[in-house]
């Protein structure tokens, strides 16, 4: 049974007011026909350009960029899995298709000089040019859709534009084309009828030639007015987000200069923006920029938080790093986007801002210098940012991608990006009860379950309880949110995403809701609280394993006392004489394996012993000792749950190899025996280096035994190491206060409800309100049951300075306690 003693004349500090906010980024085709509701895909046919760095390779599947940084690109299509599910039938100008008509792209006549092709289409009598949207465009009954196209034609051209699915149409718009230049050309119609995978027909009832430089079709009804996708900007708004980190992510970094985000190309009227080959695969056309970033943070009442390249491309993703010119333009860049936000309207940028319909400044509150950035090519850059940044906007707060201040570099916060398991997040609850007060805030700037309980509420359980601990060290940590924030499911880039959505509807994952309580329950000061709570082993599994330098020996592994042999060699190979066996080298293939694979040494011998699915056992093994050779042994030998998200899925790792097992590390080197534990960023030792006397020259007996919760660790008959399993606390909670109020937030990680017995050095009204998440470990929402999981308000009584209350079994739950006032 847990117990929480809460101490509200104990303030322990005020709440970091902007604490809970987003990140949005574009992935899963989030912006366009997404947050910004374009329903025409390639409305300005340059999907299937590949960026002037980069050309296409093995017939148009691949994108690769100058530096030799692959992707999947299809034509311009994205990853080949969206075009096999969507069933996307080949067109060489991806979305565009035609009926008795022939179409090009035109590269030599294009709208403005932003534009790099018009599509030339020459339509036969009857001939018609169809767009199929974002998988199909949606109508809904009764709402206003708003058309517009820039065109060209030589002499006059009637054509037709409509909206239509098997036969039936929905609305439509007449054009009469004028001969000679771009024109545009205005229409709308209010639907008539729900669809689910209409088209925008063009069709040119009497034949005729037209180029079109850009197209757009959008649903007059956006939120405030303001372009962006209603449901998706009210499920944000019910969050209290009180910052908008934008907007990156990788896709600031891109993969080459010209995919790196620059402020310049997304902003100004809609059709002179450049489009831009984005990382996860698919082109934007930049309709949602930086103003439309900014008017959403107004809109919604959050901080600014831009992201700014800061002169070099994607690290994990064969980097370039701008010198010169290219880097000064780089600076210049970010420095007028922050003229274009908070400059006066007479300034150069200030004035684009006006024009674009907000004479007054924006707020910019942030920026982030950089994304997931490190090492001194990074340091260097940051440094000149930080420099030119503050010396003209020293109100602006900056924040570093990694502790740079450990080389003596100014940052007012550093951003950390966590994902992980379940277990990781609630084993973490006390990540930064330790942190140094004089080091720079924290920005928890991604952080998610991707392994596990992936988009499921014990996923969310396990993010909750490290919330929980986030907010007993709001002190430090000044800003959090999850990643990714949008999917479209059609175009899944990522998994999991906080909400997901299609062409008509949108739906939330467990964790949105975590996100939505703890957002909308903040207090005003963090008070003490004490935690009693039971203990919750992190799940292990699986045998030994053996690594080390080649030519390690071993013979008479046994488990449980029965003999057991190798089941998988991840690197090495391992051959047997004489009842000896001998780790060979890792062969060519093996190394080659390991090249694609994440930190993995390809010169280190890696195998693996017998059943994954044990929990608990005894394992003996004799390894012949040699001077100058280490011994290495892996205890709990299993995978890591599967990462969701693969980069190129036409080279997918095989299901076992040397990155995806990761057990308990107990190594003994020149007469010292350590246990540890890999972890990123760096591995943590589970118990203090131990002397262990090795026979040289001759076979050794080692021996674990593992129950679960306890490892014991033998060197020919004596305990060197005994440690316990990984763990973490079933309960974890924090209290807030007001004067007006006790919020007290609890999680509940064990299978079983726990009547937690709460004492309050304050008088509390006995009604109560408690805002409670709870259903099975494994369950989720879907477009069949989109709120399965979900937040409940429910009205409790029997509240007091002592009583019990009892959180469900796998639950998050908030109280809100009014305090009876005193006279
Ligand atoms: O959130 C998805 C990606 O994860 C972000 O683009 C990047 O910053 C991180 O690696």
């Amino acid at each position: 049974m847990g117990k929480i003693t809460v101490r509200t004349e104990k303030k322990r500090f005020p709440i970091a007011p902007n604490l809970y906010g987003i990140f949005f980024e574009d992935i899963n085709r989030a912006g366009d026909g997404g947050l910004y509701p374009e329903l025409l895909r390639n409305r300005s046919f340059e999907d299937s350009i590949e960026p002037k760095d980069c050309r296409t390779g093995q017939d148009g599947y691949a994108l690769v960029s100058r530096a030799g940084w692959r992707d999947e690109f299809n034509h311009g299509e994205g990853l080949s899995r969206w075009v096999r599910k969507n069933g996307t039938p080949y067109t060489p100008i991806p979305a565009w298709y035609t009926n008795h008509a022939q179409m090009a792209l035109d590269r030599n006549d294009t709208l403005n000089p932003h534009r790099q092709v018009s599509l030339a289409v020459s339509f036969e009598e009857g001939g018609e040019l169809y767009n199929t949207g974002f998988c199909g465009i949606a109508p809904k009954a009764g709402e206003k859709y708003l058309f517009y196209m820039f065109a060209r034609t030589e002499a006059p051209v009637k054509i037709r534009v409509s909206v239509e699915e098997d036969g039936h149409e929905f609305g439509g718009m007449d054009f009469l084309l004028e001969g000679g230049g771009y024109v545009r050309y205005d229409g709308s119609f209010t639907a008539e009828g729900d669809g689910r995978n209409a088209r925008l027909v063009i069709r040119c009832p009497e034949g005729g030639k037209v180029n079109f430089g850009f197209c757009s079709l959008m649903p007059e009804d956006t939120y405030m007015g303001h372009g962006l996708r209603r449901d998706l900007v009210e499920k944000l708004r019910d969050m209290n987000p009180r910052f908008l980190r934008f907007p990156g992510g990788c896709i600031v970094e891109g993969f080459s200069p010209e995919t790196a985000m620059q402020f310049k190309n997304v902003v100004g009227p809609v059709w002179e923006r450049p489009g831009h080959q984005l990382m996860w695969h698919y082109r934007s056309y930049n309709g949602l920029g930086f103003h439309e970033y900014l008017q959403l943070c107004e809109d919604l009442d959050m901080e600014p938080l831009y992201v700014c390249n800061c002169g070099m491309t994607c690290q994990g993703r064969s980097p370039e790093f701008f010198e010169g010119e290219e880097l000064a333009s780089m600076l210049q860049d970010t420095l007028d986007a922050i003229e274009y936000a908070v400059g006066d309207k007479t300034s150069r940028w200030g004035s684009l801002r006006a024009k674009m319909g907000h004479p007054e400044p924006f707020r910019l509150t942030y920026i982030e210098i950089g994304n997931e950035n490190s090492g001194p090519a990074y340091e260097a850059r940051y440094q000149m940012f930080y420099d030119a940044i503050r010396a003209r906007y020293p109100h602006i707060r900056l924040i570093a991608n990694t502790h740079l201040e450990e080389q003596g570099l100014g940052a007012d916060i550093v951003d950390e990006h966590y994902y992980s398991t379940a277990e990781f997040f609630a084993e973490n609850v006390n990540f930064y009860d330790k942190y140094d007060r004089k080091k720079p805030k924290i920005f928890l700037g991604e952080l998610a379950v991707v392994r596990g309980w992936v988009g499921q509420l014990y996923g969310a359980l396990g993010e909750a309880a490290f919330l929980v601990g986030m907010e007993r060290n709001q002190d430090v940590v000044e800003l959090a949110s999850y990643a990714p924030l949008l999917e479209n499911v059609d175009y899944n880039a990522w998994f999991p995403n906080l909400i997901r959505f299609n062409n008509r509807e949108s739906i939330a994952i467990p964790t949105y809701y975590v996100w939505k309580m703890f957002g909308n329950n903040r207090g005003e000061n963090v008070v003490e609280a004490d935690v009693e709570t039971g203990t919750l082993y992190r799940p292990v599994k699986g045998m030994a394993s053996l690594m080390g330098q080649a030519g390690l020996r071993y013979r008479n592994a046994s488990w449980n006392k029965t003999p057991v042999g190798i089941s998988h060699e991840l690197m090495g190979r391992v051959k047997e004489e004489e009842g000896v066996s001998r780790i060979l080298p890792p062969d060519e293939e093996q190394r080659a394996e390991a090249e694609t694979l994440h930190r993995v040494d390809k010169d280190r011998v890696f195998v693996v012993f017998g059943e994954e699915q044990v929990t608990s056992g005894v394992f003996d093994i004799e390894i012949y000792a040699e001077e100058g050779r280490e011994i290495c042994l892996g205890v709990y030998s299993g995978r890591m749950p599967k990462e969701v998200y693969m980069a190129d899925e036409t080279h997918p790792p095989k299901e076992w190899n040397a990155a995806n097992v990761k057990p308990f590390l107990w190594t003994l080197e020149k007469g010292i025996s350590t246990f540890r534990e890999q972890k990123f960023p760096s591995d943590r030792n589970l118990d203090e280096e131990r002397k262990a006397e090795l026979r040289y020259g001759e076979f050794n007996h080692f021996r674990y035994e593992a129950d679960g919760k306890q490892m014991k660790l033998y060197v020919n008959g004596e305990c060197i190491h005994q440690v316990d399993v990984p763990s973490f606390p079933s309960l974890s909670s924090v209290v807030c206060d007001s004067p007006k109020e006790v919020i007290l937030k609890i999680v509940n990680m064990s299978p079983e409800e726990d009547a937690v017995e709460i004492s309050l050095d304050c008088e509390v009204e006995d009604a109560y309100e408690v805002i409670l998440l709870t259903g099975e470990k494994q369950a989720e929402n879907s477009f069949e049951e989109p709120e399965k999981v979900h937040d409940v308000v429910q009205n409790h009584s029997g509240a007091s300075s002592h009583f019990y209350y009892g959180a469900p079994a796998y639950s998050v739950n908030v109280l809100r306690l009014a305090k009876i006032q005193v006279q």
